[in-house]
């Protein structure tokens, strides 16, 4: 079964506040999202190997430690999952981006991908999917389905919100699966909304409605 972590470093706490409150606007939001998503990557890439490289310092030679190569591929569910995409690619600037789109037939209620475009050499590829919500948990579980049938063989999900319901969805369906999290709140309202969540991340990111 795939791990849940919930990052419950006191920044990433304190954003996530003035993300949920109604008196943040569009502009502070985003910024905001990218910013807990860039320091939820940095928690989330602990693992990342590291090999041993000798390098001159102004004093003298060091023998210190650089990533060792291992390639990186951020893939956020459209459309909210662009809010946290630049605060990613602020760390790992190298990071190839791929998109993913879903949809929800009206009549299955099943996702539909309507976009895909993701990096070739994806299966050589750690990656990090991305989506501000992890509500039902269908599309994440879809997303990551698209990419495993195209190659993909390494993918962590990170999600600012997370409901218990999602969580759920996504390890059955995908328990090779670690989940990244900010905070896991109680449940789903009637809507599908996350409770008390923060609204809708697309609209608030977007300033639509
Ligand atoms: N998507 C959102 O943007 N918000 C929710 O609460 C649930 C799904």
């Amino acid at each position: 079964m795939g791990k849940v972590y919930v990052f419950d470093h006191p920044l990433i706490q304190h954003k996530l506040t003035y993300i949920r409150s109604t008196e943040t606007g569009t502009k502070q939001f985003r910024e905001l999202v990218e910013e807990v998503a860039m320091l939820m990557a940095y928690e989330a890439t602990r693992d990342l190997p590291l090999e041993e490289t000798t390098i001159q310092t102004p004093v003298a030679t060091a023998t210190t430690k650089v990533l060792a190569g291992k390639k990186l591929g951020i893939v956020p569910i459209l459309r909210a999952g662009l809010g946290m995409v630049d605060g990613i690619l602020n760390l790992i600037p190298s990071a190839k981006v791929g998109h993913i789109g879903l949809y929800r037939d009206p009549e299955t209620l099943q996702p539909v991908e309507y976009y895909c475009k993701l990096p070739t050499d994806l299966e050589e590829r750690d990656l990090i999917t991305v989506d501000p919500m992890l509500a039902t948990g269908g599309s994440a579980a879809a997303a990551i389905t698209f990419m495993k049938q195209r190659g993909a063989k390494n993918i962590k999900l990170m999600c600012l919100i997370a409901a218990p319901e999602g969580i759920e969805t996504v390890q059955q369906a995908h328990p090779d699966v670690d989940i990244y999290v900010a905070a896991v709140d109680e449940c789903l309202n009637d809507h599908g909304y996350i409770t008390p969540g923060l609204g809708d991340a697309g609209d608030r990111l977007f300033g639509t409605k």
